[in-house]
């Protein structure tokens, strides 16, 4: 594999407390983890995502972080991890940690040190600021809603957070907090990790000043409009500040040091495609922004290829992207869609130029939960909360799915008796063996892995057709987002199809919601389609 190496993967993003359970806790764990690896090899994943493990009094389960260099005990020790990631790499599966850079748990040392006295050491590694206890030194909002400041009753002064109030801001102007923190990430990768997803990535440098937000005028259509408070501003100086570029900077030049493909992917909830772009830097910041564009679009044939080709005319040639439909705070795709729709999004996330990341349990259609778990949001915007996406792994259709052997952390979620592995793993029909199939297809044929990208004219305004194709093999993909069956001129063999596909002489005829890939290798450049229907 090339230094590139994550160009060509698949990744698959595990959230460890709901994996696994091995230690009969409820809660998933390191070794629970490791006992699975074999099912990502049979899937065809490359790469694992692992949502936080590190010491944590778990208010934002494990977002909250108390110690950067060890492991929580409801995951393990020190010792499974070692054991985790060496049985991974025997797999050839590559891991990824997740580094909360923004702000740590309250319980961490250094804050426990900073909030002692106003003169400790250790007071400028987060940001404080004086002024009256009623009120907050400006109108920015937590994440999680409220004032994004909390009082401090023993030194008198605010702390920023700009999520829950135990989870305070790191001071990323101070040099100290810059040291400390690429001392975490050496660590990680002197211990073996392939890279990092890393977390709130666009929010670690705010505008020093601290100036107060505008509020979002009438009319303005705000990326965060469904986030309650949050969403009634435009996130002008909480976010996003240039300084921020330099601090990717320096994680590229350590991962760099270490000189095997160390990819860093940040959380970049940025959609202004030009402050998006710029975490590229010149190729010298992020390995990769997630690009959320396929999550947030509607399912039209029209919406997609926006969202795609937006994507598609903004990357330098030097640059490469990914595409993703869920992780632990969205709602599940096959909740989001239905199922049908969770069929064409299998195919999407795997056919598209960039790499895939699927997020555990949409491969065999998990649905959301009733959100009985904990949530910061909580009941305050009931539609955002999110332990709903983090129900346990469904592996079977036991009472307890397969997942351990107590009570989990979190209500099973819905329907567990026909979405689970056991039952779909040898089902030809099944949504697990697309997955499974769509990531075998793509490892076979370089033109899904790296060829170019183009939309194909098509003849219906419900279908969707684009061509990859790279050193003379080509692939086209055809996805009919409508309702009717069209018929449309064929480009290629069948190579996979999902739903209604009957070709008739030089032309085929696609069912409602139904999709085709084709070889089209041997078909030279795309015909002119049909347009009669
Ligand atoms: C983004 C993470 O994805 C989310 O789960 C977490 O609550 C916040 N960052 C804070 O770390």
């Amino acid at each position: 594999m090339s230094d590139r190496w994550w160009r060509e993967s698949v990744f698959y993003q595990v959230y460890p407390l709901s994996f696994k359970d091995h230690d009969g806790n409820g809660y998933g764990d390191l070794k629970g983890i490791e006992s699975k690896l074999d099912y990502l090899v049979w899937l065809g994943v490359d790469a694992v995502w692992l949502s936080p493990v590190y010491q944590s009094p778990m208010a934002d389960w494990g977002y909250d972080v108390s110690d950067h260099t060890d492991i929580d005990r409801l995951f393990g020790d020190m010792g499974d991890f070692d054991s985790f990631l060496e049985s991974a790499h025997e797999r050839g599966l590559k891991i990824l940690m997740d580094l909360v850079l923004n702000h740590t748990s309250d319980q961490h040392p250094w804050f426990v040190e900073s909030r002692s006295s106003q003169d400790n050491p250790k007071r400028d590694w987060y940001v404080w600021e004086s002024g009256e206890k009623d009120h907050p030194p400006n109108n920015w909002v937590s994440v999680f809603s409220g004032p994004a400041w909390s009082w401090d009753d023993t030194t008198g002064q605010w702390y920023r957070h700009t999520y829950l109030p135990v989870q305070p801001d790191l001071n990323w102007r101070n040099p100290d907090v810059v040291e400390a923190m690429m001392g975490v990430i050496r660590f990680w990768l002197d211990r073996g990790v392939d890279g990092f997803r890393v977390d709130a990535a666009h929010q670690i440098m705010k505008d020093p000043a601290n100036r107060d937000n505008p509020p979002t005028p009438p009319g303005f259509v705000d990326p965060y409009k469904e986030m309650g408070e949050y969403g009634r501003w435009i996130h002008l100086r909480d976010l996003g500040h240039a300084d921020v570029h330099e601090i990717h900077r320096q994680v590229r030049k350590i991962t760099e040091e270490y000189e095997r493909g160390i990819v860093t992917v940040g959380e970049i909830h940025e959609f202004d495609p030009a402050r998006w772009l710029a975490y590229f830097g010149s190729g010298d910041e992020l390995t990769m922004p997630f690009n959320y564009n396929l999550m947030v679009s509607d399912w039209t044939a029209s919406s997609v290829r926006a969202a795609v080709e937006t994507v598609e005319a903004l990357l330098p040639e030097w640059a490469w992207t990914n595409w993703t439909m869920g992780n632990h705070d969205e709602v599940r795709i096959a909740s989001r869609l239905g199922d049908s729709s969770a069929r064409q999004a299998a195919v999407l996330l795997t056919t598209l130029r960039g790499t895939p990341f699927l997020y555990y349990g949409d491969e065999v259609g998990m649905l959301n939960g009733s959100n009985q778990g904990r949530d910061p949001w909580g009941d305050n915007v009931a539609f955002l909360s999110r332990d709903g996406c983090r129900t346990p792994m469904q592996w079977d259709g036991s009472k307890l799915v397969g997942f351990g052997e107590s009570k989990p952390w979190i209500p099973i979620g819905p329907e567990p008796g026909k979405r689970n592995v056991e039952v779909q793993r040898d089902d030809p029909e099944s949504l697990l063996t697309l997955y499974r199939n769509l990531l075998a297809i793509r490892k076979k044929r370089v033109s899904l892995q790296l060829g170019d990208y183009q939309t194909l004219e098509s003849p219906h305004e419900d279908v969707l057709i684009y061509l990859r194709s790279i050193d003379g093999e080509s692939t086209t993909v055809a996805i009919n987002f409508g309702e009717e069956a069209v018929q449309l001129n064929r480009l290629g063999d069948p190579v996979i199809t999902v739903g209604g596909y009957e070709p008739y002489d030089g032309l085929v005829f696609l069912g409602p919601g139904a999709v085709v890939i084709w070889d089209s290798t041997a078909y030279g450049l795309p015909h002119p389609l049909s347009s009669s229907s």
